[in-house]
């Protein structure tokens, strides 16, 4: 049977848009900026989008275009020898983020439904820190993981690609709109201005004496947010039928993707100044306490709260659906498994691994610092290295395709992926690894001991 490829040349460009938008830049984006310093981390993590992102997309679609295979098939048609495990990692990967970004957005469906049943007229912070807790933990928590892996193990196992093209078509521009009025109705507030010193003003003492930090959760973010590290790309990639010009394709991705980040900036900050709150503080409910009270101040906020949570939702599921591709259709195109069990087996093991953050925030700790500051940058640097140094003329030529050589392009790009981009990624996962040592050791041998 052939392989399907996307139904319409729009097609692709708008599923990868689907991944790559979603929680990495609504929720993952402002917590992770507040906890590294506001302004230092921004200017580190633009930085990596361009000149390691962008490149790092290319290094992926040629080898998803090139093989028409899933990553681990990919891999292993191209490479040989100890190649053939960097398939393996892409499943560890997927399975891990996919189990607690479908509890993270399993919190937007149940904030949605706050808004339905209740608004979020709340009296100020500590009631919106409170809300955070009640929707984080316990039964609540549970049912809207297992109703958004429900959700997803559906859409994968009917297989329906149109769905996703025809939403993210929709969502992505109501998106953006919704977070631009919530930025201009925040620039309205008194603490405006500070929010945007903090958010927008690099303090180079602070990313001098925290570089060790900032640098790694920088190069996490700029893969997590592109969807890089686990072969979603390569596999977005191999259903495309035509040579286009990948590199248009890369770009339009990565502005899309980081103008949407960058716009929540300018909503999360301004509210947590305004409710007096150390934007390194709330972690992972920075955008939730944050999104509560503008939501609260704003004529219609209930209105626009239910939708912007349901937008949120629906981003997240277009992202998780990426992830669930790739564990489904390496099962399906290695083991032969037909594509609904494959989808509900993996599914329902997603969903187990995730039950734990459902129990105790720890876990999305662990999960995440896993997933984003080892595991996908881990990935990304054996892609790098796979493609500069192992395949570098068969990438170069597909690259080509649909391009021209664009007056050694191709061979630039090559050569940023054999060196600059090795040596960066290579610094930012030892880092990485070593503040998972950090956290594993310091705060998670905390925890447990006192259970
Ligand atoms: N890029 C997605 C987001 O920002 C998350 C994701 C990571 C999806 C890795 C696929 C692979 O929400």
């Amino acid at each position: 049977m052939a392989r399907e490829t996307w139904a319409t040349r729009m097609g692709f460009i708008l599923a990868a848009v689907g991944s790559a938008v979603g929680l990495g830049n609504i929720w993952r984006f402002p917590f992770i900026t507040g906890q590294e310093g506001g302004g230092a981390f921004l200017l580190l993590y633009l930085l990596f989008v361009v000149l390691i992102g962008f490149p790092a997309i290319l290094v992926e679609f040629v080898i998803g275009r090139y093989t028409e295979l899933n990553p681990v098939g990919a891999i292993r048609e191209l490479g040989s020898g100890a190649w053939n495990y960097l398939g393996w990692l892409f499943v560890v990967t997927g399975f891990v983020t996919l189990s607690y970004y479908s509890v993270v957005a399993g919190w937007f469906l149940r904030y949605t439904l706050i808004g339905v049943t209740d608004g979020y007229a709340l009296a100020g912070p500590e009631e919106a820190t409170a809300l955070y807790g009640s929707v984080t933990t316990g039964l609540d928590s549970l049912l809207f993981h297992a109703v958004f892996m429900a959700l997803v193990i559906g859409i994968i196992a009917a297989g329906v690609r149109r769905g996703i093209e025809v939403g993210v078509k929709v969502m992505v521009p109501a998106i953006i709109v919704v977070l631009v009025g919530l930025a201009a109705y925040a620039f309205t507030l008194d603490a405006a201005g500070a929010a945007y010193a903090y958010y927008l003003t690099p303090d180079f003492g602070y990313l001098a004496a925290n570089w060790t930090s900032i640098l790694p959760a920088a190069a996490g973010q700029a893969f997590f947010t592109l969807s890089l590290g686990m072969g979603v790309m390569i596999t977005y990639a191999s259903y495309l039928g035509e040579d286009r010009n990948l590199a248009t394709d890369a770009g339009i991705i990565a502005a899309l993707d980081t103008l949407i980040a960058v716009i929540v900036g300018f909503v999360v900050f301004p509210f947590l100044f305004a409710a007096g709150i150390e934007p390194g503080g709330p972690g992972p409910s920075a955008i939730f306490v944050s999104l509560t009270s503008a939501f609260t101040g704003i004529p219609g906020g209930r209105i626009i709260g239910i939708v912007f949570f349901a937008m949120v939702g629906i981003a997240a599921l277009s992202s998780a659906i990426s992830i669930l591709e790739v564990l489904v259709s390496y099962l399906i195109d290695e083991f032969d498994v037909e594509r609904v069990p494959a989808s509900v087996a993996i599914g329902v093991a997603v969903f187990l691994l995730g039950v734990p953050v459902t129990i105790d925030l720890i876990f999305l700790g662990l999960y995440d610092n896993l997933a984003g500051g080892v595991l996908l940058v881990l990935g990304s640097l054996l892609l790098a290295l796979f493609v500069g140094w192992v395949i570098p003329d068969v990438a170069r030529n597909e690259l080509e395709k649909g391009i021209g050589s664009l007056g050694g392009l191709g061979t630039a790009w090559i050569w940023i992926v054999r060196i600059p981009i090795v040596i960066v990624v290579l610094v930012s996962l030892y880092l990485g690894v070593v503040g998972y040592v950090d956290f594993l050791t310091g705060g998670f041998a905390e925890w447990l001991a006192a259970r």
